[in-house]
């Protein structure tokens, strides 16, 4: 019993770890996994993290920070907002925060800002 409880704390130990690790290299992190728990990579790639998207006309959103704004992207994704008269294929269900962080973080991805 002992040794699984040291056994569970070394596995929880090593996770936290990656995590910092993790979150250190991307510099700004928790919208990127909010991207990917959210599955937005179904359908998008941001080549500039990494991410790729296996479908053929997947939109990348590298630089979604040059055209829109964080603001602007919230309410594209609550489908308050349209792009070229269009709602977004999906609306994101999340909490505000995650929506904020999400948002931010689209709106951070610049071209020339790229490889900080
Ligand atoms: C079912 C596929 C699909 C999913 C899932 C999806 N999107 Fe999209 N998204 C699109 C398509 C397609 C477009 C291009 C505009 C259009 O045709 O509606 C788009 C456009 C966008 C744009 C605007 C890009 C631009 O420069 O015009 C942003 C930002 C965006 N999506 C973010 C997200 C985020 C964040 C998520 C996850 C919460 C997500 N998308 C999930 C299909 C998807």
């Amino acid at each position: 019993m002992r040794n699984l409880i040291s056994y569970l704390m070394f596995v929880f130990f090593v996770v936290f770890l990656f995590g910092a690790a993790y979150s250190l290299n991307t510099g700004n992190p928790d919208g990127k996994d909010i991207f990917i728990e959210k599955k937005c990579t179904m359908c998008h790639s941001v080549e500039t993290a990494g991410i790729e998207c296996k479908k053929k006309d997947a939109v990348d959103l590298s630089k979604t920070g040059d055209t829109y704004d964080a603001g602007f992207i919230s309410k594209y994704l609550t489908r308050e907002e349209k792009i070229a008269d269009k709602q977004h294929k999906v609306t994101l269900k999340s909490s505000d925060e995650e929506l904020k962080v999400l948002s931010d973080w689209l709106g951070s991805l610049k071209s020339k800002e790229n490889g900080q």
